[in-house]
């Protein structure tokens, strides 16, 4: 098991890349089931769970091939063969799901494990489920894996989601593109992600208004054809490494990245004292002069992101005064907040909100990380702790993080992959 070890204290300088978007890139994968013809996917990020994804599609009948060297470019097709998403790989990757809505709209049928919880929470899918419900498929839960048909064609509805799921919306949108009549998605997630999948869509032949809104209009149509789709930044990398420069009392440039994806995210740093900048080709990040407490409340796009919580409470964790972070999306959020503390930080965790009050320095320490978001806010902290903090089973981080100890070790960090 890998870990990272980082000797903090050193001011970022220099250039990031921010690269694509891992939550637009998986469901933009799964939409290669949709059709035939070859999908094409540009600025694909580096990431464990994109090989995961590819193995899943290639055991589908969908092959997903290089188009460049560096495999920032895949091509996708070929026919299904397999309905069956097994447990093995849905059980390490949840995105699996995603593959639901696509197998029915084009075969009729699919048998996906059900994903199961994961650290951050139960997260069920009976969303999912009740809308393909909705649209006529039947679905039978046995034996820990959804078993869905439908007669025929999925069929047109208007569905209204009790609160705006990413993963529903997407699963939904994706099957009704190829049902037969009209569907109307209402209280859908606004996420850029979920604009990227539908305007990828609409590129496939699909039939989209209120692209960008909470509520989508859908026309079925018999069949989509291929399209080279290049996907959005990653707007929570973008967040991550802006912390990263602000923490450090650093200066980044931050290259491809796009400030209008950060809605909550660049007011709420701004307000705590970080200078966000346009600039030509990205963005420019570094702390103006003290970092003060601002309170944030996760919620879903505009709001500020869940995917950012863990890694904004690190930066609140130093700075001046307090901060209340509230965590609405997720039930079981705060795993990092135990490792922090053991990092001098002050954070007391009070039901679904956590006060953290600014100390004026973190001390490095041997941490444990528990998942994807939580992983990379220790690193944060271990960027700007005085001595050596070792970040334990970073497997979570590869799944969404590419070149991490790189991209800062290039802007001057002290930190390095210990291979165990
Ligand atoms: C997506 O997960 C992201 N994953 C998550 O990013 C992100 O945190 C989340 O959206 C919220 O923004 C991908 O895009 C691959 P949800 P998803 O459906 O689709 C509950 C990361 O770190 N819920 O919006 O699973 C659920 O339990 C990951 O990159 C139901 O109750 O999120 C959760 O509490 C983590 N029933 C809340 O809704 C359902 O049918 C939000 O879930 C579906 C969801």
């Amino acid at each position: 098991m890998d870990s990272i070890r980082i000797r903090g204290g050193k001011p970022l300088s220099g250039r990031i890349a921010i690269g694509g978007a891992k939550n637009a890139a998986l469901p933009l994968m799964t939409a290669g089931l949709l059709t035939e013809q070859r999908l094409v996917l540009e600025n694909v990020p580096q990431l464990a769970d994109i090989s995961t994804m590819a193995s899943l599609l290639a055991q589908h009948g969908i092959a997903v091939d290089n188009v460049t060297d560096d495999g920032r470019s895949l091509s996708l097709g070929g026919a299904i063969s397999n309905t069956e998403a097994p447990y093995d790989i849905v059980r390490k990757m949840r995105a699996s799901i995603l593959v639901l809505g696509p197998l029915l709209a084009r075969v009729g049928e699919a048998r996906v494990s059900l994903p199961g919880g994961c650290a951050i929470g139960t997260r069920p899918v009976d969303l999912h489920l009740k809308g393909l419900e909705q649209m006529g498929a039947r679905i039978d839960l046995d034996g820990g894996y959804i078993h869905a048909s439908v007669q025929g064609r999925l069929r047109g509805a208007t569905i209204v989601l009790p609160f705006a799921s990413v993963g529903a919306t997407e699963n939904l949108l994706m099957a009704a593109a190829l049902a037969d009549g009209q569907t109307v998605l209402a209280n859908v997630a606004r996420e850029p992600e979920i604009t990227d999948l539908a305007d990828c869509l609409v590129a496939m032949g699909a039939r989209i208004a209120g692209i960008g809104t909470d509520r989508l209009t859908i026309e079925g149509v018999d069949a989509l054809h291929g399209a080279t789709h290049r996907i959005i930044p990653d707007r929570i990398e973008t967040g991550t490494y802006a912390c990263a420069a602000a923490i450090t009392g650093g200066e980044v440039r931050l290259v491809n990245a796009r400030l209008d994806h950060l809605g909550a995210v660049a007011r709420t740093l701004r307000e705590a004292g970080v200078e966000m900048t346009e600039e030509a080709d990205g963005l420019l990040v570094r702390r103006a002069n003290g970092l003060h407490g601002v309170d944030v409340m996760t919620e879903p796009y505009p709001g500020f992101p869940t995917d950012m919580q863990a890694q904004y409470m690190v930066l609140m964790s130093v700075a001046e005064g307090a901060a209340m972070v509230t965590e609405t999306i997720f039930e079981n959020r705060f795993m990092h907040v135990p490792e922090l503390n053991r990092m001098g930080a002050r954070i007391n965790v009070h039901g679904a909100s956590a006060i953290v009050r600014g100390v004026s320095a973190l001390s490095g320490a041997p941490v444990m990380a528990t998942d994807l978001r939580a992983s990379v806010s220790l690193i944060l902290a271990g960027l700007a702790a005085k001595g050596e903090t070792v970040v334990n089973r970073v497997y979570h981080l590869d799944r969404g993080y590419e070149a991490v100890e790189q991209k800062l070790a290039a802007c001057g960090a002290d930190i390095e992959r210990l291979s165990r």
